[in-house]
């Protein structure tokens, strides 16, 4: 399973790659807006973190909402660097503009999708990947892992190739929980990223270990 790294922020963007477990980076407008800096700067940054891999995804989304201008967006965008993908949300516009950018080879992202009937349009238009927002279901009381298994079941059903890149996590226990559902890939923010890492009882298994160890040299030494 892939991990992508949901944040716009530079310095996370680099602590994570660095750990060799990043294989991209998804951002949204609000992402974006949090570091307060220019929309293709930001891309551009973080195009150069990733620029020795062979093949990253770097989501940048369109902020139009009429086809035409979506497509018009992700031209301007997609020069920026092969890496770049084009996040689109599952809405009309947003579909034609969907299907008439896996027309012409160019990889999306179908975003905000909160329902499996939305997953089975963007996957109908080509898209590279579709979004499922899991924690924005969750605040509203409905199953999000639900709805990851439907999505599987229909793509499977189907053979479609698009990928599901689970959204909006809010728990590391969500990581594994898509990962044993099929989720292809998961995009997470820093903080979970880093829990992923953590166990109570690694750490404290470690500091026996350690302290075992330094008590055998003591004794050795005298
Ligand atoms: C990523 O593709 C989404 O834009 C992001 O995960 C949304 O997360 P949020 O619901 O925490 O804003």
């Amino acid at each position: 399973m892939k991990i992508f790294l949901d944040t716009s922020n530079i310095d996370e963007i680099k602590s994570a790659y660095n750990t060799g477990m990043i294989d991209g980076v998804t951002t949204n407008p609000s992402l974006i807006a949090k570091e307060g800096k220019d929309f293709k700067e930001v891309i551009n940054e973080i195009v150069e973190i990733f620029k020795d891999t062979k093949d990253t995804s770097i989501s940048a989304e369109v902020i139009s909402t009429n086809a035409q201008e979506m497509i018009k967006e992700a031209k301007e965008l997609v020069k920026i660097h092969k890496f770049i993908v084009i996040k689109v949300p599952i809405i009309p516009e947003g579909i034609i503009a969907i299907k008439e950018l896996s027309n012409q080879g160019i990889k999306t992202n179908a975003t905000l999708c909160f329902s499996a009937n939305q997953a089975l349009l963007a996957a109908k238009a080509g898209a590279t990947y579709v979004s499922p927002f899991l924690g924005r279901l969750d605040d509203i009381g409905v199953s999000s892992l639900d709805l990851i298994k439907e999505i599987r079941t229909i793509y499977d059903n189907f053979d479609f190739k698009t990928e599901i890149l689970s959204a909006s996590i809010r728990s590391v226990d969500q990581v594994s929980q898509v990962a044993s559902l099929g989720s292809d890939i998961i995009t997470l923010p820093p903080k979970i990223f880093k829990e992923m890492f953590k166990h109570d009882l690694t750490d404290k298994g470690l500091a026996a270990f350690l302290k075992d160890w330094e008590e055998l040299q003591n004794k050795l030494d005298k």
